[in-house]
């Protein structure tokens, strides 16, 4: 992938494959002269996506992340014909539609109630205007008859306004975090807006079969459309609702990484040789449990805290020989909720290293900054046993990150239920984690499995997560787009709504 410089040249209106999500995949970097310049973040969606943008001609529509104003409106080209279009948003447009309806009313919404949903008139207000204004970027950046694929919660209007505006369009939405059940979705205002917002896609897409049930449940329910239970059927993995004249699909598409990448550069010698240096600097414990995220409250990250201070407080974990590194990426700083929960999960931290530390030899190492990429992929291989305990999240990549990074067919993973990637990662130590009796259990059991049954489990983990990777996922959402499926194939039964 390149970084290489960028310049403000660009067509708009040529891209004939065009995304649009809330954030571009590039980075500010302050360079020496004390200017600056973009460089582009790597990530399992541009990695997978890259491809068919440079085959295309397409462009990618987003926000750069910041206000700053000298961050203008023109389009960022990358010396690979990579082009980005950047969306502006000022401070007051970040404060209500960013960290305000999406990230204070969807993400709790949508993540079960983990924390209270906030619904305020002056947030959505600023969702429809600023959805409005992706739709309107994309409308210009695509090319007569292109396909648009519009990424996540945060624009759910975009497939309704941006048809209207491009009716010769191919539109597909992905939902990349869960759907909730339907009388939790039920709760929100302006329902009916966004289920509209999201028919006006040609496909849509989830992380998991359910969510496709819930959503053409609410489509039947809210949109006041003709609609029979044949109409909202399942035929093979789809559900097609009619909208007027037109056919919507809803489908489940669980998305993956960028496996064989990802394998590969485990195995580079740097990065073995990183993971040597990380087990003598941490001390070189017997167990080193390790856990990723951003820090954010569906992560199960105090979970995980709690698990392990009960586990030490039993004596069934020995603070001599066991060490817990929780690497944790600032994440959406100004949203309240967000505050709370750092101030819970560090305190949480010094409490276990005041009771069961000692100098020099914290229990628990946690980061509160992102970690370099081949850092990270040397702390996965590096890890005996991997923490991921989310009370509810879409997929989780982390934890086929780390099954990508075990060549060695060493360590272990403790998965929670209720992350999507457990519907796929059978073989993992699967945990409820609201029992906090079973995630003790399971991290014990992780820890001393021995090395023929974990060498069987990460073999068919691996296998999964190798042979299903985010080039596939693309794939077999844009086919599905394209029109490429088996309509004929026989109807599943249809699960009721959770
Ligand atoms: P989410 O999308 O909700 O943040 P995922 O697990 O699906 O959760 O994806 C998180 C991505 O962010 C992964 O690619 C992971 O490698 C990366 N990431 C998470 N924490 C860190 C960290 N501390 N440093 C660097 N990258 C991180
Ligand atoms: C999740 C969401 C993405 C979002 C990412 C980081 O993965 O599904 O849409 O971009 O978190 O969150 P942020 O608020 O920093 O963009």
């Amino acid at each position: 992938m390149s970084d290489g410089p960028v310049s403000g040249a660009g067509e708009t209106g040529a891209g004939k494959f065009v995304i649009v999500a809330n954030r571009l995949p590039v980075d500010w970097e302050r360079t020496p002269d004390g200017s600056g310049r973009w460089r582009r973040s790597p990530g399992g969606l541009v990695t997978a996506l890259e491809p068919l943008l440079r085959e295309r001609g397409g462009a990618w529509v987003g926000w750069p992340g910041t206000t700053d104003p000298r961050v203008g409106e023109a389009p960022i080209t990358f010396d690979d014909g990579l082009t980005m279009q950047p969306v502006r948003l000022t401070g007051q447009e970040v404060a209500d539609y960013y960290e305000g309806f999406s990230n204070a009313t969807l993400w709790p919404l949508y993540h079960n109630l983990i924390v209270k949903p906030e619904f305020y008139r002056q947030w959505w207000n600023s969702y429809v205007e600023i959805n409005r204004r992706f739709a309107q970027v994309a409308s210009e950046s695509a090319a007569p008859g292109a396909t648009v694929w519009v990424q996540d919660y945060q624009l759910q209007l975009v497939p309704k306004m941006l048809r209207m505006l491009r009716p010769d369009l191919t539109i597909g939405f992905f939902l990349h975090i869960p759907f909730p059940p339907v009388e939790l979705f039920m709760q929100l205002p302006w329902r009916r807006e966004v289920v509209e917002g999201l028919l006006g896609a040609d496909l849509i897409g989830f992380q998991r079969p359910q969510a496709a049930q819930n959503f053409l449940w609410l489509a039947r329910e809210l949109t006041g459309q003709e609609t029979s239970r044949n109409s909202v059927g399942v035929r093979g993995r789809f559900g097609v609702v009619r909208s007027g004249f037109r056919s919507v699909r809803v489908g489940a598409f669980p998305i993956s990484i960028a496996s064989a990448e990802i394998d590969q550069q485990s195995k580079t010698r740097a990065v073995r040789t990183r993971a040597l240096a990380i087990r003598d600097e941490l001390g070189n414990p017997d167990r080193i449990l390790l856990g990723v995220d951003r820090l954010d409250y569906t992560k199960g990250i105090d979970v995980r805290l709690n698990a392990i201070e009960e586990l030490l407080e039993e004596k069934r974990m020995d603070p001599e020989r066991t060490v817990f590194v929780q690497l944790a990426t600032p994440s959406r700083e100004r949203v309240e909720s967000y505050q709370t929960l750092r101030a819970e999960i560090e305190r949480e931290v010094g409490k276990i290293n005041g009771e069961h530390g000692q100098v020099g030899r914290p229990v628990v190492h946690y980061l509160h900054r992102p970690v370099a990429r081949e850092e990270l992929l040397a702390f996965y291989v590096a890890a005996d046993a991997m923490l991921v305990t989310p009370l509810a999240d879409g997929m989780n990549l982390v934890a086929k990150e780390y099954i990508a990074c075990r060549s060695d067919l060493g360590g272990s993973l403790v998965l929670s239920e209720f992350a999507g990637a457990a519907a796929e990662l059978r073989q993992a130590y699967l945990v409820n984690p609201f029992h906090l009796d079973g995630v003790k259990d399971s991290i014990v059991a992780a820890m001393e499995q021995s090395s023929t049954e974990g060498r069987r489990r990460m073999r068919a983990l691996r296998r999964q997560v190798l042979s299903h990777d985010v080039g596939r996922w693309a794939r077999s959402f844009l086919e599905a787009l394209a029109g490429q499926i088996d309509e004929t194939a026989p109807l599943e039964s249809e699960e009721e709504p959770a």
